[in-house]
C-alpha cells in the first residue's frame, strides 16, 4: 500500500498569524482567514508506504532520517489518517521518504508544502477517497498553512469556527493571472524560532486586535485586486500586509524578530527600485528570505536588478502553480 504525491509552498498576500483559543487551537483553527498564491517551482515529493511487515514508522528527509521532532509530528499525522482508514491500515507501521528542492525551515513554507504532500500520498497509500475540501481540513490540522496548497492557483482559508468549517479554496486557477513570486534567497539556516512557537505568541502583542478589526476587509480588497488584475493595488496591500504580520511578532511576548540585516537590505532595495518606476513589492514569512511579487513583463528587470546585490545568495521565479496531487512514480 503505497502512493506518492508531489506539492508546492504557497506565499500568503494576507497572512495565517494566530491560531483560536481551546481546543480549536489544537486543529489549528486560526484567528483569521488568509489568501495565498501556490508556487511552481518549489516542490516536495513524499512517498507514503504502510505495510504489516514494517515495525515502526521511519521518516527520511532528503535521503537522511529524520529529527526526533520531525518524526513526532508527521506520527501524529498518520495517526489521524490511520483513525480514517480501514482495520488493516489502523495496525499498520509506514516508512516515508519526501524530497524537498527548496530550504526547510527558512521562511518558505516547507510545512505547508511537506504537510500537504503528505496528507496526499498517505490517505491514499491507506486507502482512503477524500473530497479535496475533506484532505484540506486533515492537512491543517499538521499545519495550518498545509491547508492551502492542497489547492490550485490563488486561494483563501475559510478560517470557520470548528473542524467542518475551517478548510481552503481555490478562488482563482493558476491561469487566472500569470503573476511572478520571485524569491530571493539570502541564506539557507534554519529559523530559531519555528513558527509554531511563535504564532502562539501572537495575541500577547497590544496590536493584535487591531489587526483583528481591519483583517475582513483586508481579505476581500485582496479578492478584489486579485479578480481585477490590479497589480499595484495588491502590492501595496501584500506589503503592508507583510509588515503588519512583523509589526505583531516584534511587538509579542517574547518578541520576535525574523529579519537578518541582508533581508532589510532587500526589503529596501525594492522599495527603491519601485520609486524608480519598477513595481515590485515583497513580502516575508517566518524567515530572512524574501518573496517580490513582479507581473512577468518586469520580472527580467527585477532579476537584472536583485543580481546587483551580492546578499542575495539565489533567485527562483515561481508561477502560480497546482496544488497537491498523486502522481505515478517509478522510482518511488
Ligand atoms: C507566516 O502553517 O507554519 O507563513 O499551523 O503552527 O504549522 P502551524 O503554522 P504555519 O504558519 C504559517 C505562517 C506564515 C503565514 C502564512 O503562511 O499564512
Amino acid at each position: 500500500m503505497k502512493a506518492t504525491a508531489v506539492s508546492h509552498p504557497d506565499v500568503a498576500l494576507v497572512k495565517y498569524w494566530g491560531k483560536a483559543t481551546g481546543e480549536n487551537a489544537k486543529l489549528r483553527i486560526p484567528t483569521n482567514g488568509s489568501i495565498s498564491i501556490v508556487l511552481s517551482e518549489l516542490e516536495t515529493k513524499t512517498t507514503v508506504e504502510f505495510s504489516s511487515e514494517f515495525d515502526s514508522d521511519e521518516l527520511a528527509i532528503n535521503g537522511e532520517k529524520a529529527s526526533e521532532g520531525q518524526l513526532r509530528r508527521v506520527v501524529e499525522h498518520l495517526d489521524r489518517v490511520r483513525n480514517l482508514a480501514g482495520e488493516d491500515v489502523k495496525k499498520m507501521k509506514a516508512h516515508i521518504h519526501s524530497e524537498t528542492n527548496f530550504p526547510m525551515s527558512a521562511g518558505i513554507s516547507s510545512s505547508a508544502s511537506g504537510f500537504s504532500a503528505l496528507t496526499v500520498a498517505a490517505t491514499s497509500a491507506a486507502g482512503l477517497t477524500m473530497s479535496k475540501k475533506e484532505l484540506s481540513m486533515l492537512a491543517r490540522q499538521a499545519s495550518g498553512s498545509a491547508c492551502r496548497p492542497i489547492m490550485d492557483g490563488f486561494v483563501e482559508w475559510l478560517p470557520g469556527v470548528s473542524h467542518e468549517t475551517s478548510y481552503a479554496e481555490s478562488i482563482f486557477s493558476q491561469d487566472h493571472w500569470n503573476i511572478c513570486d520571485v524569491l530571493a534567497i539570502i541564506s539557507y539556516d534554519k529559523k530559531t524560532v519555528p513558527t509554531t512557537v511563535g504564532m502562539a505568541a501572537a495575541q500577547t502583542s497590544p496590536f493584535f486586535e487591531k489587526r483583528l478589526e481591519n483583517i475582513d476587509k483586508k481579505i476581500s480588497d485582496a479578492k478584489k485586486f486579485i479578480a481585477e488584475k490590479n497589480f499595484a493595488k495588491l502590492g501595496e496591500l501584500v506589503e503592508a500586509e507583510a509588515l503588519e504580520m512583523h509589526a505583531i511578532a516584534l511587538t509579542s511576548q517574547p518578541p520576535l524578530l525574523y529579519w537578518l540585516p541582508e533581508t532589510v537590505v532587500v526589503m529596501k532595495a525594492v522599495q527603491k527600485l519601485r520609486a524608480e518606476g519598477l513595481p515590485v513589492y515583497f513580502t516575508i514569512n517566518t524567515g530572512q528570505n524574501v518573496h517580490i511579487l513582479a507581473e512577468e513583463k518586469n520580472v527580467q528587470k527585477l532579476k537584472s536588478a536583485l543580481k546587483e546585490i551580492s546578499e542575495i545568495r539565489e533567485i527562483i521565479v515561481n508561477r502560480p502553480s497546482i496544488g497537491a496531487r498523486l502522481i505515478q512514480d517509478k522510482e518511488a
